[in-house]
Parts: C-alpha cells; sequence; structure tokens
C-alpha cells in the first residue's frame, strides 16, 4: 500500500454536511454505555456485537438518557427514513438520530469509520486498561442521507457456488458501504441453488455439475473438480434475516423462460421436448447464452408457481417486495422450431416468439402482483410489451432503462458497460482470466445512474442502480473480492452521495480518501485489488479472457 497519510475521517461512501472536526474527542471505552430509544434495536444489537467484538467491549445498555460516555441512539422522524444525523459530543457522547431504524443504522457505520480501520476487525489487537481509550473521535457533526433508495449488488450464486457464510460475509461488506440491496442470482444453467421442497431433484440434480470451463468459454482448459451447492431454506431464512438486520432487502432471482438448463436436466419435462431429447441433458459445464429454454406449456407455469410459492414464503413481503425472474437472453431457436410451441403462439394470439417470452413474464408478473409483490426483469422483459406494474434492471446499456422510466416503469441502472464488476479493471496482461471492458476504479467513480435528457417525471421512476457480479471467472470468495473491491467503493459513493456530473468529480480526493478505506478493507480481509496491480497469487496466468484481444468501446 502507497504510504499517505490516512485519516479516518475519510469517509466513504461521502457524506452531505460535515460541521467540525473540532479538537475536543470523543473517547470510546469500557465506561461507554448504549442508549438505544425504542426502534433502535437492529443498531444496538449490531454496534455491541461488532464494535463490541472489535475493541472487546461490553457496551452495556444505560437508561439514563443523560449519561456521559453513551452512544445514544435516537430516532426523528422529520428526517427521512434513512436520513441519519451524528453528533460527536463533549462528555463522551455520541448520538447517532435516524429518520427511522435504517437511518440510524447508516449513522453507526459512519461512527465505525470514524472509529478507525481496528473498529473493522472481530477482535482487539491490543490490550488496554480500564480507563484507557480504545479508539477516539473528534467532535463534529455530520448530517447525510442517500440520493438513491436502491443501492445493490447483484451476486451470481449459480455460475460458482458461493458458500452461506460467505454471503452473509458479503451483507457485512454491503453494510459497511450503506448499500441496501443484495439481488441473489440463485439458478441458472450452471445450477440451481435454492432448496424448493416439492420439486427436490432441482437441487438433488440441479445444483451439481461434474466439472466446469476453466476461464472464459474460449479456453480450452477445464477444472475437473464437481461443482455446486445449494442453499436449504433455512440457510435463506438465516440470510434474509441477517439482511433484515442490516436493513439490507435481498432480492431473490429465478431466472426463467431462458438461462434453465439445471432445471431441465432435473426435470426434463420443463424443455422443448419436441425439438431436444431433454432426458440427456446434464447442468451445464460451460459459459454462455444456452439455447435449452422452458417449454411455453401450462404445465411450466404450474411448476414454477410451486417455485415462487416457497420463494415468496422463504422472502417475506416486508423485506422482500421485489421478485427477479430474470427474461434475459431467452434464445428462441427452440421455439421457432418446436410444433408445440408454434401451436401455442396460435393458441394464445401471441403473434410470435418474442409473444411467448412476454407471455412468460405477464403471467409471473400478474401472479406476483396478486400475491403483494412487485415483479422485476431484465431490461428484454420489455420486448414484445412490458408488463403493467414490472420494474426493470437495465443491464445492455442505458437504453431499455430510458424506454422503460419514460414509460413510467420504475428501473435500476445497472449498465454492463459502466457497472458489471466481472469485466477487467485494468487493461494489463496480469489481470486475471480478464472480460469485457476495462473499468478501472475510476471509470466507475464517474458511472451517473440518471442518464441526461431524462424528463424529470422518467428520473422519479429511476429506483436506483446496482453493480452485478456474475461469477463465471470467479471461481471462489477470494476472486469475487478481487472483482469487487475496491470497485464498490466508488460504487458506493455514487450510490449514496449526491455527486456532481461526472467529469466535475472530484476523483483525487475520492483516491486520497481511498488510502484510508483500503487500511478498513484490510482489517475487514477484503482480498480487493492492490492500485498497483494484482499480487502474484490473485493472477491466472495462462488462462484465457475475452476478448483476446483487445477492449470493445462503450457503446
Ligand atoms: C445479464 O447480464 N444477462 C443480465
Amino acid at each position: 500500500m502507497p504510504q499517505t497519510q490516512t485519516k479516518d475521517d475519510d469517509l466513504i461512501p461521502a457524506p452531505s454536511r460535515v460541521e467540525g472536526p473540532s479538537r475536543r474527542a470523543f473517547l470510546l471505552d469500557r465506561r461507554t454505555t448504549l442508549d438505544a430509544a425504542p426502534g433502535t434495536e437492529t443498531t444496538a444489537r449490531w454496534l455491541r456485537t461488532t464494535l463490541g467484538a472489535a475493541f472487546g467491549l461490553p457496551l452495556p445498555d444505560t437508561a439514563d438518557e443523560n449519561a456521559t460516555h453513551s452512544i445514544r441512539l435516537r430516532l426523528d422522524d422529520t428526517l427521512a427514513p434513512e436520513a441519519y444525523r451524528l453528533d460527536v459530543l463533549p462528555d463522551q457522547v455520541a448520538e447517532i438520530t435516524g429518520g427511522g431504524p435504517a437511518g440510524v443504522f447508516w449513522g453507526a457505520q459512519t461512527l465505525r469509520q470514524l472509529l478507525g480501520p481496528d473498529a473493522f476487525r472481530k477482535a482487539p489487537t491490543k490490550a488496554t486498561a480500564k480507563e484507557e481509550p480504545v479508539a477516539v473521535v473528534t467532535t463534529q457533526t455530520i448530517e447525510d442521507a442517500p440520493r438513491f433508495g436502491w443501492r445493490g449488488l447483484l451476486l451470481d450464486v449459480a455460475r460458482h457456488f458461493l458458500p452461506k457464510d460467505d454471503v452473509l460475509r458479503y451483507l457485512d461488506l454491503l453494510a459497511a458501504h450503506k448499500l441496501n440491496v443484495l439481488h441473489l442470482h440463485l439458478t441458472d444453467d450452471q445450477g440451481w441453488r435454492i432448496e424448493i421442497r416439492r420439486h427436490p431433484r432441482l437441487t438433488e440434480i440441479g445444483s451439481w455439475r461434474a466439472r466446469s470451463k476453466w476461464g472464459h468459454r474460449a479456453s480450452p482448459l477445464w477444472d475437473e473438480t464437481p461443482h455446486g451447492g445449494f442453499y436449504t431454506q433455512d440457510d435463506i431464512r438465516e440470510i434474509v434475516a441477517y439482511a433484515a438486520e442490516r436493513h439490507i432487502t435481498v432480492v431473490p432471482e429465478i431466472d426463467l423462460p431462458g438461462h434453465s438448463q439445471a432445471a431441465i436436466a432435473a426435470y426434463p419435462e420443463l424443455g422443448n421436448t419436441d425439438v431436444v431429447d431433454t432426458t440427456a441433458l446434464t447442468v451445464w459445464d460451460t459459459w454462455g447464452v444456452n439455447p435449452n429454454v422452458l417449454a411455453p406449456t401450462e404445465a411450466v407455469l404450474r411448476f414454477y408457481e410451486g417455485v415462487f410459492e416457497e420463494v415468496l414464503d422463504l422472502f417475506p413481503a416486508a423485506t422482500s417486495p421485489f421478485v427477479h425472474v430474470g427474461g434475459d437472453e431467452c434464445p428462441k431457436d427452440q421455439w421457432k422450431a418446436s410444433p408445440a410451441a408454434q401451436a401455442r403462439i396460435e393458441e394464445l394470439g401471441v403473434g410470435d416468439e418474442d409473444g411467448l417470452q412476454s407471455w412468460f413474464i405477464r403471467h409471473f408478473d400478474r401472479w406476483l402482483t396478486a400475491r403483494g409483490r412487485r415483479l422485476i426483469g431484465w431490461d428484454e422483459i420489455l420486448e414484445g410489451g412490458l408488463a403493467e406494474g414490472a420494474a426493470v434492471s437495465s443491464w445492455r446499456g442505458y437504453a431499455g432503462g430510458v424506454a422503460a422510466a419514460e414509460a413510467g416503469h420504475d428501473v435500476v441502472m445497472c449498465p454492463e458497460q459502466q457497472v458489471y464488476l466481472d469485466h477487467r479493471q485494468a487493461p494489463g496482461e496480469e489481470e486475471p482470466m480478464p472480460i469485457g471492458y476495462v473499468r478501472t476504479l475510476e471509470d466507475v467513480y464517474r458511472f451517473e445512474p440518471v442518464p441526461p435528457g431524462l424528463s424529470p417525471e422518467a428520473a422519479a421512476h429511476i429506483l436506483g442502480t446496482q453493480a452485478n457480479v456474475w461469477t463465471e471467472v470467479m471461481e471462489n470468495r477470494s476472486r469475487i473480492d478481487y472483482q469487487v473491491f475496491p470497485r464498490l467503493a466508488a460504487f458506493a459513493e455514487v450510490a449514496w452521495s449526491a455527486l456532481p456530473a461526472p467529469e466535475a468529480r472530484d476523483y483525487t480526493g475520492f483516491e486520497r480518501r481511498m488510502h484510508t478505506h483500503y487500511r478498513r478493507l484490510d482489517a475487514l480481509g477484503v482480498d480487493y485489488r492492490p492500485p498497483a496491480g494484482p499480487h502474484p497469487r490473485q493472477q491466472r496466468p495462462g488462462v484465457l479472457g475475452r476478448p483476446l484481444e483487445g477492449t470493445p468501446p462503450i457503446v
């Protein structure tokens, strides 16, 4: 790491307003108590388990609202629900006031950063005497609120299974960056990762594959290690509850009608049996867009209604209002060749294969809406008519999102050209399995979720933004860390802070603050890409990425 001066006040994401700091100080020590007003319990628990563990402090409750040596948690409904004010006061008091419980929690995240990198450890690194402070914060007042309500990260746990504990760790990493949506891509051609009791073969068969392509699909290499895994229903409940404690929404994605080979391998009748011997299909072992898509039958709808019934039970409406149905990259070749699919087009009067795709999506839009949920899908769901009430994840650039927002649909901006974190972050040969566009830390910092020229009405439909982590070339948590960090720190600032237009953003200032932030990531044990390039163990010499030469321009 560069030996540049670090300052605990170097907050990421940058807050809206800071007054101070003065020269007085708040000292965290063994006397510090917690005074948590009703409604702030999630933050009280989090402070005790996180800061308590990091510094070896008991942080006992106090009922004395004038106590000194105390962290006070308060609610003030004149603030927006996610807004907070952090007053670091003389008399050894830090008071966090949130518009709602989430605001208090984000304020606690800010306090943790101010307490220094050791606040990001899981146990104390030094022994402290009884009255000796373990951390010091200068007195100041911070007022802060997020720019967007949807500040997300997609984890593709289908291409490579991410063990449950690593998902929980990612929830902690999101919380540390004030991100509040985890989009879990639970199903794909290469694996089905969520236990569905009424269809047990989805995980018995669909969660395992014999081997995996090693590198991009153009690579000649294979990893012959069998790969797989899935989350039991209790694992999912634990993930959802852990997220809710951190004011994070989990958006489950069950991808249909494409990206379904793992499901078809488990239940061959889900596929287009009149054009392909689906009994011969296995869970896919390579990458790319797969022709084996769901058959447009009533039986397939009933099957997936059963899947979604269990999904809705596991992801309660209060914490998961949105359910993602995929809808991306569904090749129409099998439907074109299938007499049964052609007969369905006639029977349903949907015109063509695009109409069949819309028929799938509209069905689940109505089905989810009737159950008090909102459908969200990739921007292909715009083709052939967007289902009413549906929201769109705009991934193929801005255009889909712009069209959807202008038509009055809500949009999450996640254009692949800017915020697909599987894409390489530097042009060098040493980047591991480099794919896609070169998108540096600075590129992500200058990403603007709301495209210029959008009408104010349409701009109001941009719910927020999301960075997507597709894991074809990320076989474990360390590879994910490398692709995600440090870029997620820049993304978090884009999603949270009221930054100026991209060209006017102070990237130099951000880079300076990153020196402090790297210390926090070090304490957290994040295997980020060092600014000077990958450590040798982070490289994957000889494993092909894509494209093989050059880098495509931004389109
Ligand atoms: C996607 O990247 N296929 C959503």
